[in-house]
């Protein structure tokens, strides 16, 4: 298994770029199932989950030419409605691959997805189903936890989403899109990847409109086509990298971003006493002596995003003062604050979702495991500010959600080590 080895503390300077939105990619891939034409994707991260997402459906009988960032996927040989588990069982999203299934050739099997370290007691599809169902599909579930799912032809309905959820919202809209009628969607969740996808297929023929507010309506067509579709800058990575920035208290210029995706961020960087210049396209974070504590409590877009909430908990250790952070989508999203107490961290469990922190702390390199995706990206900025080596394993969990996150940093001035190979 491979591991980081970080020397710390660093100051970091230079110009970073970002990379496709991984949340965007992961739905562009299925939803090239809706049309028989060919879909050209540009700006593709080069991350363990798109490696398994294309595997999926190159499985089904699609044909798949990748070149870096770039791939172009010809679905017009898919010649099965099974997922096959051995890929889509090892990633949450592989759930993105049924509605345009179902929607395109009327029926889909799947297993039951696997649980997952963020989510108490795996991570729920219930909304998935009953949004099929609403849309007239039948459901059978047997005893080795497959689902079956059938419909002659899919007809439009109203659903109204208990949980705001990035995901069940996608699947819903693109589902919708080849459905008989009008779909009517409330309670939306409103995240630039859900615009950018409707926006797609709206240039493809699709009838979306409301895609980024609380009411999606889509009016259904028989086909649509294919075409160029750019993935948008990971709004993760910026606000990561930005948060990196600070923490380190480093001069970083942020490229290929959209600033205006990470607003809630940049405006506690303006409370807290962050500098930061913005363009359009570009985030200039730059170095301050005193950082301000400030409590966040996460939210749906646009709110503070739950996958910078361990990112920010590692800034606010460096703040000169409390601060009180509420996790409130994920129970098991705290899970890494036990390791940043051990680096020295002085930090207050109050349960399951909400944390205190009293800063500043100096920080001290430990031996780390990373438990997910964003946890580890905190590991790594904890390693960085830290007095000493900082040794992180299972860095598995953040190749899924960053390209070549050592060699971008080493490229910053980091003295950042990979023991092992890249996990590609
Ligand atoms: N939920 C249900 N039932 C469902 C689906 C979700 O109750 O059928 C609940 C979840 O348990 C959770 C809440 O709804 O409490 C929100 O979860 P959501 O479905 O929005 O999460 P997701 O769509 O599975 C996406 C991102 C996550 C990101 C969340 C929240 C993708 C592939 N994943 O997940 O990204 O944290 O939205 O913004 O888009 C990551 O990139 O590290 C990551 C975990």
């Amino acid at each position: 298994m491979s591991k980081f080895i970080i020397e710390g503390p660093v100051k970091l300077s230079g110009e970073i770029d970002v990379k496709g939105a991984k949340n965007s990619a992961l739905k562009i891939i299925p939803a090239a199932i809706l049309s028989a034409k060919t879909i050209h994707i540009t700006n593709l991260p080069n991350i363990e989950d798109i490696d398994k997402s294309l595997s999926l459906i190159a499985d089904l009988g699609a044909e798949v030419k990748r070149d870096k960032s770039t791939v172009t996927i010809d679905p017009s040989g898919i010649n099965k409605t099974e997922l096959n588990p051995v890929f889509a069982n090892k990633f949450r999203a592989s759930i993105m691959f049924v509605g345009p299934l179902l929607a395109r050739f009327g029926e889909v099997t799947f297993h039951q997805p696997g649980g997952c370290v963020i989510g108490a007691s795996g991570r729920p599809i219930d909304l998935f189903i009953e949004g099929f169902g609403c849309l007239g599909a039948e459901i059978k579930y047997t005893e080795e936890e497959f689902y079956h799912l059938k419909a002659k032809k899919l007809t439009g309905c109203n659903y109204f989403f208990n949980v705001v959820s990035v995901t069940a919202t996608e699947a819903m809209m693109m589902t919708a899109v080849l459905a008989q009628g009008t779909t009517t969607l409330q309670n939306c969740a409103m995240e630039p990847e859900i615009k950018s996808l409707a926006d797609y297929l709206n240039k493809q023929g699709a009838k979306i409109t409301g895609a980024g507010t609380p009411t999606i309506i889509i009016e259904g067509v028989d086909e649509i086509n294919a075409g160029e579709f750019e993935i948008i800058p990971d709004r993760i990575e910026t606000g990561s990298f930005a948060i990196m920035a600070a923490a380190t208290r480093s001069d970083i210029i942020i490229k290929n971003c959209h600033p205006d995706h990470t607003r809630v961020l940049l405006n506690i960087f303006n409370k807290i006493g962050v500098p930061f210049t913005e363009s359009k396209d570009t985030l200039h974070i730059k170095p301050t002596d005193k950082i301000k504590p400030y409590s966040i409590k996460t939210h749906e877009y646009p709110g503070f995003p739950t996958d910078l909430q361990s990112p920010y908990t590692i800034l606010m250790t460096q703040a000169e003062g409390s601060s009180l952070i509420h996790e409130t989508i994920y129970d098991r999203r705290l899970l890494y604050v036990d390791m940043l107490s051990q680096m020295g961290a002085d930090i207050i469990m109050c349960d399951p979702h909400r944390i205190v922190i009293n800063g500043p702390n100096q920080l001290y390199g430990k031996k780390l495991t990373s438990p997910d995706l964003r946890a580890g990206i905190t590991m790594v900025i904890s390693g960085l500010i830290a007095k000493g080596a900082t040794e992180i394993d299972n860095i598995y969990q953040i190749d899924r959600g960053y390209e070549d996150i050592d060699g971008r940093l080493r490229a910053l001035g980091a003295d950042i080590k990979r023991i092992g190979t890249l996990n590609l």
